[in-house]
């Protein structure tokens, strides 16, 4: 049975996927813990009502980003993780951490990876006329927003798209992929070739779509 530690920042709507599948799917697997930076985060109400336990790291409490890092690593390594999965953690990781959890450090970015790491990436993909936007699940490396990509999810941006109601759209999308991704990754079939690149060991869709 492999321990997921799921990190978030507030709603946790993919958390909450992520939980309902593992469960519902039976995988080989638990969530074992989730932890926020924030205890106003509304998704630790979610995880507690479902027995799971919760922790809440406060970066404010922190000088600098380093020593953050070093109690957020000591909290989750309580929960002994298999793969620490990042939903929503709005906070940029010290290369010690990312290191630390190397090849298990899972992350899903609102945006086609490489277009638009960072913030505001669905305003940013209308400003630039994209037709189409989407969603990345990724293991974490140090440099923000890249590292091998394990499966994205795509979906048009129409006439008259806000931020919001194209952040909407893909949001139902990210709670099919990332589940699924993570289900591949505890299941043992993701594997980074030499090459870099990531390989599903399953004969697996890895684009998503709506
Ligand atoms: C999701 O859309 C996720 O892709 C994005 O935050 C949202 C969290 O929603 N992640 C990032 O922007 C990471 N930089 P949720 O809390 O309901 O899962």
């Amino acid at each position: 049975m492999k321990n997921i530690v799921i990190l978030i920042s507030g709603r946790g709507s993919n958390m909450e996927a992520i939980v309902k599948a593992c469960a519902q799917e039976q995988w080989p697997a638990r969530v074992a813990a989730v932890v926020s930076n924030k205890a106003s985060a509304s998704g630790l109400q979610f995880a507690a009502e479902h027995g799971i336990a919760t922790a809440v790291v406060d970066h404010k409490a922190f000088d600098s980003r380093e020593a953050f890092d070093t109690e957020l690593a000591r909290v989750i390594d309580g929960f002994q993780p298999d793969v620490v999965v990042l939903a929503g953690f709005m906070r940029i990781l010290t290369e010690g951490f990312v290191r630390h959890y190397d090849g298990r450090l899972l992350n899903i970015h609102p945006s086609l990876l490489p277009a638009f790491p960072g913030l505001h990436t669905h305003q940013r993909a209308i400003e630039a006329g994209c037709q189409v936007a989407g969603a990345t699940v990724h293991l974490v490396t140090p440099e923000l927003d890249h590292g091998p990509i394990i499966a994205q999810a795509v979906v048009p941006v129409l006439p008259g798209d806000s931020d919001s109601s194209l952040a909407a759209r893909v949001l139902v999308q990210e709670h099919r992929m990332y589940p699924q991704a993570v289900r591949w990754f505890v299941e043992g079939a993701v594997r980074v070739g030499a090459d870099g690149r990531v390989h599903v060991a399953e004969p697996a869709a890895r684009v998503f779509s709506g």
